[in-house]
């Protein structure tokens, strides 16, 4: 049976007319004579009506449908009864009379009802994905990361970019996750490492003259996953040559503009707004700040050291600082309410939480360790007025910054700050390198092919190459764009000459050997005539979770994995004959458990 339109896009213009259409028993009402029949395919809801009048035998089998029998039917299309009409549907105004009924297939007893299904749980759901994927909010999600991909494609392709296909089985790539290994049979010992992005492989098309290269591209990082990580995600991914930051940013916000209008509908204004990282961190306690409300961080070091609290000089003779935030409206918290919100502070890391109560003059504990005037110096600093609540971290700088930030979150959420809307901001001027207490050396901020400031590549030069004050200051021509709170993408002007990436290889601690051994293709292909080139990822799923107003990014991707990166549905990972691991020459000594958490 052929389908004259979709089940969602019949339309009261059609009243009159014969129609076949074809999907999915929804739901079933049985009204003593008529059976009304909510019909689901992919472009919506439609009614179709049984009547004995119209025909007997269609009615009578209608009584042995269920949820989820594949059915098709002819009849007409009627206006619906008044006081029937449904405003709710675009198909509200009319139904069809069935005439004839086939049913295509039948469907076993649900696991979870249809309905229900968004409040089933979400390992149900994943286990039986072709089931959740039914429902109309899923089938939107995908909808759009559809328009948002092809979108992208046309805009690039109209800037001039090639869609070039990358390897995946390929060496590991410097993105800071752990790899995951493919076994190589016909090399016995050897693995592939799947990507975890195109990064030298882009950089490589540069050096090979294609100039504009993007894909739209898996990549694969096993490191420990949250609602805004997966195991495999996807990457828009470009490359240009000749260009420096400001075409990489004004080509991002053109697309984002073209994005939003077609895609959404929605006008947004550029430029965007620029933090440097320094300001980011210092305003609101990272660097993906979200500016949709304000609650910013305020330094108080000079005014607590005004003071004789032992926990703030503590803090402050130690290397640390002491920044605040302002409770908006909350100095009507109870003790008890202050202490839960303690307790959050400390699930967050903090050691402590001191606050100061605006209220009648300032009430606190901690009040009697200082002037009236600190007091209102510090009030004034939060802008805080009568009813306010001023709480203060002191700790280390990356402790402080790690709370603090995540407070200004909660509270904005709890408050209710939060703007509805999108507000992108562009982090710039990354530090180049950042210390890793565990290894004892620097690991490169973004990843190594980044280029230092100009500034600061004669620095490196100049300079002794293990003054760590001297690396620790230099900057990277790096960039994040972030949305709403999420880093949607980032990327950077990379080093070109060979002698630079061998001074950063330097820096690194990274040996001419292991340099050669894991990027040597890289440091091959820059001595012969590399053009200076930069670029940028933007994460599709995140920005696709973001538009769709979805909480995770696992609701716009198809088959997403759990938090132990297990996929419900297919089982994988999982064990493999023996016989598959002799060929590949692999042995293990685990003896295989059932995975375990296979919770989302
Ligand atoms: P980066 O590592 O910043 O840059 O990745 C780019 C963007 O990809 C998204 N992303 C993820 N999304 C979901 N799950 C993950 N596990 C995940 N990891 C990253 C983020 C991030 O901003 N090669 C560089 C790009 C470049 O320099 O051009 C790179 O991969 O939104
Ligand atoms: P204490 O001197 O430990 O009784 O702490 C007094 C107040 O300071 C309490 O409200 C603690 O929560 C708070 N406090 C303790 N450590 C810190 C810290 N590192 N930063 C901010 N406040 C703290």
């Amino acid at each position: 049976m052929k389908r004259d339109k979709g089940c969602g896009d019949i339309r009261d213009t059609d009243i009159g007319s014969q129609m076949a259409v074809a999907g999915w028993v929804f739901r079933r009402r049985d009204h003593g004579g008529l059976i009304f029949i909510d019909l689901r395919d992919r472009s919506g809801i439609c009614q179709v009506v049984f009547s004995p009048d119209v025909a007997a035998d269609a009615h009578t089998r209608a009584h042995a449908l269920r949820a989820e029998y594949v059915i098709a039917v002819t009849g007409q299309v009627r206006k619906r009864p008044e006081g029937t009409e449904n405003p709710n549907l675009p198909t509200g105004l009319v139904e069809i009379y069935v005439e004839e009924l086939v049913v295509l297939n039948e469907a076993s007893a649900l696991p979870f009802p249809m309905e229900e299904a968004a409040e089933a749980g979400e390992a149900l759901r994943l286990k039986h994905r072709y089931l959740d994927l039914r429902r109309p909010e899923m089938q939107r999600n995908l909808i759009l990361r559809h328009r948002v991909s092809k979108l992208v494609r046309d805009f690039l392709d109209e800037k001039g970019f090639l869609e070039i296909e990358t390897p995946m089985l390929t060496k590991s790539t410097p993105e800071g996750a752990r790899d995951y290994l493919v076994p190589s049979r016909l090399n016995p010992g050897h693995f592939y490492a799947l990507p975890q992005s195109p990064q030298l492989f882009k950089q490589i098309l540069m050096v090979a003259g294609l100039e504009r290269y993007f894909q739209i591209v898996k990549c694969f990082r096993d490191e420990d996953l949250r609602a805004d990580r997966q195991p495999e995600f996807t990457q828009v991914d470009l490359e240009m040559s000749f260009i420096d930051r400001e075409d990489i940013l004004l080509l991002m916000e053109g697309l984002m503009q073209r994005l939003f209008r077609e895609v959404m509908g929605i006008e947004i204004e550029t430029p965007f707004e620029r933090l440097s990282y320094g300001e980011s961190m210092d305003r609101f306690g990272n660097d993906k700040p979200d500016m949709r409300f304000g609650l910013e961080l305020k330094d108080m070091a000079d005014l607590a050291s005004r003071g004789t609290f032992k926990v703030f000089l503590d803090a402050l003779g130690t290397g640390g600082m002491v920044k605040a935030i302002n409770g908006k409206g909350l100095a009507g918290l109870s003790r008890k309410e202050i202490d839960l919100l303690t307790e959050q502070a400390q699930s967050f890391g903090a050691k402590g939480l001191a606050w100061i109560k605006v209220k009648n003059g300032f009430e606190s504990p901690i009040a009697k360790f200082f002037p009236e005037d600190v007091l209102r110096e510090m009030a004034a600093r939060l802008e805080a007025v009568e009813g306010d609540l001023m709480l203060f971290i002191a700790d280390a700088p990356k402790a402080t910054y790690d709370v603090l930030s995540r407070m200004r979150l909660e509270l904005g959420r709890r408050l209710g700050l939060v703007k509805e809307g999108f507000k992108f901001v562009w982090v710039l001027d990354f530090p180049l390198l950042e210390w890793d207490d565990e290894e004892g050396r620097f690991q490169a901020m973004h990843h190594p092919f980044t280029s230092p400031a100009d500034e600061d590549i004669r620095k490196m030069f100049e300079g002794d190459a293990s003054d760590t004050s001297v690396l620790g200051s230099l900057r990277a021509k790096a960039y994040d764009i972030v949305l709403n709170g999420y880093e949607i993408g980032g990327g950077s002007i990379r080093i070109h000459r060979q002698d630079v990436q061998r001074k950063m290889f330097e820096a690194l601690h990274i040996t001419e050997e292991e340099a050669g051994m894991k990027f040597g293709f890289l440091l091959d292909a820059l001595q012969f005539g590399a053009p200076p080139h930069g670029g940028i990822a933007l994460g599709l799923d995140r920005l696709v979770m973001l538009l769709a107003g979805a909480s995770s990014i696992r609701d716009v991707i198809a088959f997403p994995k759990t938090q132990k990166a297990f996929c419900m549905m297919s089982g994988a990972p999982s064990t493999v004959d023996p016989k598959q691991l002799r060929d590949l020459h692999i042995k293990t000594d685990v003896i295989a458990e059932e995975p375990k958490g296979k919770n989302p």
